[in-house]
């Protein structure tokens, strides 16, 4: 069976969102409006699966949802809601549960780093949810049958755990699947989508770090709501070799702090990073901080600023956020109603 093109990706609200979030993430999602019908998320019930301040969970769910918007995704257009609202994600997520093996859950990389990092010595401190997290994101995901999503090489085994989970359902109730009328499969295997080249940014004082909200140092990362004074300063003070900029990326092997600098202005201007050399090769580092700390003040400000703007208004924010979260409903409902036939239960 064609399942209908559809995207689907989430943000954790987890923290203050940065530049990692947003060329990584936000900003790649803009432009598949125009080409998928698009769902995007603020997964809450994600981020509960490690310990959240309630006042800050509801904070940084406002603060995504306006991010998604002041950077340029359009609420009657792409369905932009907070998951929790949409109560059948939790209902697929425990059918998941059983469908999904221990043993895939095991295996997943995300979860050993993060119950290490958490648990410390005693990996079995961390929650439930934590372990089963992969399996609410294969809800997340079925529960539109979305056929692509966007996410980042870190995101990738936890798409393959979609798949499998779908594979599995579909294999596992294949006789009930066509009682329903459904000729092929219930659920699609989604697909990763490619967004243009892997974008990672990495901390502004270490090339070989992750850009983190958690990071130490304050002036490693550049935060959405930053202001254009901020952004310039952290910018003009981030870690640098001494030598001039290469003519051609080959250059930059080596140079992982530059390499990153190069990459943000690369993808702040949507240019390769060759353009930005073609450009830049041969200045110093006093042409081209200046010349980066303006781009990003010119891109990211006027999206911190319409941010502001929006959070402060909480009433327009949960009256946007209900009535995607109605629009979300009328995929979801249905599918989760075959869903019951399909397993059994009775209604
Ligand atoms: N696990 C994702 C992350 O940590 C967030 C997420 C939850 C997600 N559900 C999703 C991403 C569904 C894409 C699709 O970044």
């Amino acid at each position: 069976m064609a399942f209908t093109p559809r995207v689907f990706s989430g943000i954790k609200p987890s923290g203050d969102l940065h530049l990692g979030n947003y060329l990584g993430a936000i900003r790649r999602f803009v432009p598949l409006q125009q080409t998928h019908e698009t769902i995007y998320c603020v997964v809450d019930m994600h981020a509960i699966t490690v310990w959240q301040d309630p006042e800050d969970l509801r904070r940084w769910t406002y603060e995504i949802a306006a991010a998604y918007i002041a950077a340029g995704l359009d609420p009657n257009k792409s369905i932009i809601f907070n998951q929790s609202q949409v109560v059948e994600h939790a209902e697929l997520a425990w059918i998941f549960n059983c469908v999904a093996r221990v043993g895939w859950m095991t295996r997943m990389t995300q979860f050993k780093d993060k119950a290490g990092a958490e648990g410390g010595e005693n990996s079995e401190a961390v929650s439930l949810g934590l372990f089963a997290y992969p399996s609410l994101m294969a809800a997340d995901i079925l529960l539109y049958k979305a056929t692509g999503v966007p996410v980042g090489d870190d995101q990738r085994q936890h798409l393959e755990l979609t798949r499998d989970i779908a594979k599995k359902f579909n294999h596992d109730f294949k006789k009930q699947i066509k009682g329903l009328g459904v000729k092929d499969d219930f659920f699609p295997l989604t697909e990763t989508l490619s967004t243009g080249p892997a974008m990672r940014v990495m901390s502004l004082k270490d090339g070989k770090k992750k850009m983190s909200k958690s990071d130490a140092s304050d002036m490693s990362t550049i935060y959405m709501m930053d202001d254009a004074d901020t952004i310039a300063k952290k910018i003009k003070r981030a870690t640098t070799d001494a030598d001039a900029l290469p003519t051609e990326a080959a250059g930059l092997a080596g140079r992982a702090e530059a390499e990153n600098l190069v990459a943000i202005y690369a993808a702040l201007s949507d240019t390769s990073v060759d353009g930005v050399l073609a450009e830049f090769g041969g200045s110093g580092w006093g042409k081209f901080k200046p010349a980066l700390a303006e781009l990003a003040v010119a891109v990211l400000s006027p999206i911190a600023t319409e941010m502001k703007r929006l959070v402060a208004d909480t009433g327009e924010m949960d009256q946007i956020l209900r009535r995607n979260a109605d629009r979300a409903r009328a995929i979801a409902v249905p599918v989760m109603d075959d869903v019951r036939k399909i397993v059994g239960f009775v209604r």
